[in-house]
């Protein structure tokens, strides 16, 4: 019976392996993380992650052939395929801080791995890492070895969260990347066996290391890429009276184009999208490549201009000052169906209104208080560390945030009203409701295209929706960044 062990059960361990119990049950699957508390959701009623599906398959194989534990040791021992899918957040300090990945928990599984293993074993990046991690990881394995041998593969995640079982289960491609040398051709081999047990061969794609480890950064870049081309249009659709939906429609009826990801927003969110652009500019930089660093970076700097535009278009409608003002926030998390706060637009801009001295009510479907209000206090990139280097009591600046749970307790007696998810319940709210409850003149500012702009109007808001021909009220307003 192959035995397969993954280090990590965090948002792609988790569904990962539990998808690959359901799809080949004569594999025995052992996740295991250091974090007990996440171990003990995953072995309760309550899994530690929303996806929809997911619950299904884990009770399917949970106890059978899937099985989770904080006996790293043990099941990294007994395993033949592992799996590494820790977290690896942006660096915080030293070398490369602010951009380079920090290698720390993949460092030490891999010590780990090497220190408890006695059988040969294939070890699998599942983790996002700059190019050439495997060989650095390499090293680590074949010189702490003790006459075992390993063999390093590449087969990074492209699920989205919110799709995690759809994708997993269909997934446009799965990627391996490996060794051109006998031992990497059969441990390729032997990991293709396992997916091909429900995809199709020809969406198995087999790749050197460094392809794979490069492929996964750069699908992320050109994803974020189209986000902030898009977003880039917005603003030049707001100064020339064009609408970014309808541009965005006409250019993706193109089928060279094509129409996903062509949505403008406040800007994108997200774990893995900022980390993974910053990790490429690092490398960029280290292989002496300034120009292409730049052309990358440009896809942040236009992501967070956008998120410090939609602020300064907020306190520039209001006259210049949002201070004491009560500013409703409708959804925190950073996009719908999830309640991943991870790198969500709605931190930025509430910080940016935060620093402009307004009160802020805040409701979310599916975000707690204590997350909001830890995401608020908490340093650029600190989320991705473990929680005992995070704040434990939120700062000063939270006291002026009230967290509730109700779209109009959040909009009762308040300015304005900022939308930030596009959750489906935003669009079919009761905005007269809303209007007579506001302070006036009552402002929407739509960071999602969620409301229908004319109707609002009709009601009397005096309504600004990213991307859109702007309300007379705001035309002569500045809001560049
Ligand atoms: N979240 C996504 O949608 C997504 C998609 C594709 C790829 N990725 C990549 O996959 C990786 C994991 O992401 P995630 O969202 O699952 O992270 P996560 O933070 O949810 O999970 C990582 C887990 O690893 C555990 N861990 C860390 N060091 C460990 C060690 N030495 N031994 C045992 N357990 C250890 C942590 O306790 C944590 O539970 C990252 O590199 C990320 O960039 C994420």
């Amino acid at each position: 019976m192959v035995k397969i062990c993954c280090i990590g059960a965090g948002y792609v361990g988790g569904p990962t392996m539990a998808v690959i119990a359901l799809k080949c049950p004569e594999v025995q699957v052992a996740v295991v993380d250091i974090a007990a508390p996440r171990i003990n959701a995953w072995n309760s009623d309550h899994l530690p992650i929303y996806e929809p599906g997911l619950e299904e398959v884990v009770k399917e194989c949970r106890g059978k052939n899937l099985f989770f534990s904080t006996d790293v040791e043990k099941h990294v021992a007994e395993a033949d395929i592992v799996f590494v899918s820790v977290n690896t957040p942006t660096k915080t300090q030293g070398l490369g801080a602010g951009k380079a990945a920090d290698l720390t928990y993949w460092e030490s599984a891999a010590r780990m791995i090497a220190d408890v293993s006695k059988s040969d074993k294939i070890v699998v990046e599942k983790s996002t890492v700059p190019v050439k991690t495997a060989e650095a990881i390499e090293k680590i394995l074949t010189h702490n070895r003790k006459g075992i041998n390993f063999t390093i593969l590449s087969n990074p995640e492209f699920l989205a969260e919110g799709t995690a079982i759809k994708d997993l289960f269909n997934p446009d491609r799965v990627l391996i990347g490996g060794r051109e040398t006998p031992e990497g051709a059969k441990a390729i081999k032997a990991l293709k066996d396992v997916y091909a047990h429900w995809v199709p061969e020809d969406r198995i794609l087999c790749t050197n290391l460094w392809s794979a480890e490069l492929s996964k950064l750069a699908a992320n870049a050109f994803l974020a890429q189209r986000i902030s081309s898009v977003n880039a249009m917005s603003a030049l659709c707001e100064a020339t009276g064009a609408d970014v939906s309808q541009v965005s429609h006409a250019i993706g009826t193109d089928s060279r184009i094509g129409p996903k990801f062509l949505s403008s927003s406040v800007g994108f969110g997200g774990s893995c999208f900022q980390k993974d652009i910053l990790n490429l500019v690092y490398i960029c930089e280290c292989n002496g490549l300034p120009e292409v660093a730049n052309y990358w970076k440009q896809v942040i700097r236009v992501n967070d201009y956008q998120k410090t535009r939609f602020v300064n278009r907020v306190v520039a409608s209001m006259f210049n000052t949002v201070s004491g003002k009560k500013v409703a926030i409708l959804g925190f998390a950073f996009k719908k169906d999830t309640g991943d706060t991870r790198e969500t637009p709605a931190i930025d801009v509430c910080k940016g209104l935060l620093g402009d001295k307004a009160r802020l009510s805040i409701y979310d479907p599916q975000v707690t208080e204590e997350q909001i209000k830890k995401d608020l206090s908490m340093n650029k990139f600190d989320w991705d560390h473990p929680a005992h280097l995070q704040p434990t009591s939120p700062n000063s600046i939270v006291k002026t945030v009230s967290v509730v749970w109700d779209a109009y307790e959040a909009t009762k007696d308040a300015h304005a009203v900022c939308i930030l998810t596009e959750w489906e319940e935003f669009r079919k709210l009761d905005y007269q409701k809303m209007f007579d409850n506001m302070q006036k003149p009552a402002f929407i500012f739509d960071g999602r295209n969620v409301v229908d702009v004319d109707s609002l109007r009709k009601i009397g808001f005096i309504v600004y929706s990213i991307g859109k021909p702007l309300d007379s009220w705001l035309k002569d307003m500045p809001a560049v960044a």
